[in-house]
């Protein structure tokens, strides 16, 4: 796979465990251009993570919920890049009283945070970035299958699963400008948001025994790679889909076999 002459806004990298730092590392490899963003006070744990990576890469300022910021880094990339060829989207954020069991007490101020920044988002960025998008420019998410409950994900599964929705509704509504949207749907990985989901070590081994692949929390590289596949022309006819890499766990029920 080749990615020269390809530029991609890559939201979501705050260290080197973030499945974003992952799919940026393998997009510079292929020969890709990265603009990365970050906000608020990891902004600069960000900018210290993409020194570890390779090349000089812009980064810039953006809260997702701060559409005049949305507008000034799309203003931004217009003017420094022109057009440019896709966006990771790998953004998002719960409340803590949105999760870890606290579902029926969940307030829906909370609720709502849940699915502002982690899925309305997506609405949000692919709406700012429209006129900067190449015709066939691809646009990329990252979910974790919620069409079963997950309890003590909570809200954020909620917002996960509004996700799913939006990548659809997305796909049919830029489609007319030749714009992609899909999502990878992702088994756990030790990242920074999922250790601040209650319980969530607690999955490391139960999706390592499910999944016909097995599964290693600390390694995003998987992921990465489908993420640039869907940002690559070899997903050119993909859209509105969800491609789950979780090492098969999504496709399995609970075992009836005995040892
Ligand atoms: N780690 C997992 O197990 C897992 C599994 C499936 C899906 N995901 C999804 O992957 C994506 C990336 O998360 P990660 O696991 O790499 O964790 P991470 O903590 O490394 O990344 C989360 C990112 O969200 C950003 N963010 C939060 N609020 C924001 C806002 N208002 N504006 C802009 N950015 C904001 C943070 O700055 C951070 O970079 C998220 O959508 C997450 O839900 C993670």
């Amino acid at each position: 796979m080749n990615l020269k002459d390809k530029t991609f806004l890559i939201t979501g990298i705050l260290t080197d465990k973030s499945i974003a730092f992952s799919a940026a590392k393998i997009a510079l490899e292929k020969g890709a251009t990265i603009i990365a963003t970050g906000f608020g006070d990891g902004l600069r744990i960000t900018q210290r993570a993409v020194k570890r990576l390779d090349g000089e890469i812009e980064v810039l300022e953006m809260d997702i919920q701060n559409t005049e910021q949305v507008q000034d880094v799309a203003k931004f990339v217009k003017d420094n890049y022109g057009k440019i060829d896709g966006i990771l989207h790998a953004i998002a954020f719960s409340p803590i009283e949105a999760m870890g069991g606290n579902f029926l007490n969940t307030k829906v101020e909370d609720a709502t945070k849940s699915f502002e920044v982690s899925a309305f988002s997506l609405k949000t960025i692919t709406n700012e970035f429209l006129s900067v998008l190449n015709e066939g420019s691809s646009i990329v998410a990252v979910d974790f299958d919620n069409s079963q409950a997950w309890p003590g994900y909570d809200w954020q599964g909620v917002a996960k699963s509004s996700l799913q929705s939006i990548v659809r509704y997305l796909a049919f509504y830029v489609g007319k400008n030749s714009i992609r949207v899909n999502a990878v749907a992702s088994g756990p990985l030790a990242t920074t948001a999922a250790k601040n989901i209650p319980g969530f070590s607690t999955m490391n081994s139960e999706w390592n025994d499910k999944a016909p692949l097995g599964w290693d929390t600390k390694n995003a590289e998987p992921v990465a790679k489908v993420i640039n596949f869907l940002l690559s022309d070899y997903s050119e006819a993909i859209t509105g889909e969800i491609i789950h890499v979780d090492g098969g766990a999504h496709a399995i029920g609970g075992s009836m076999l005995t040892d």
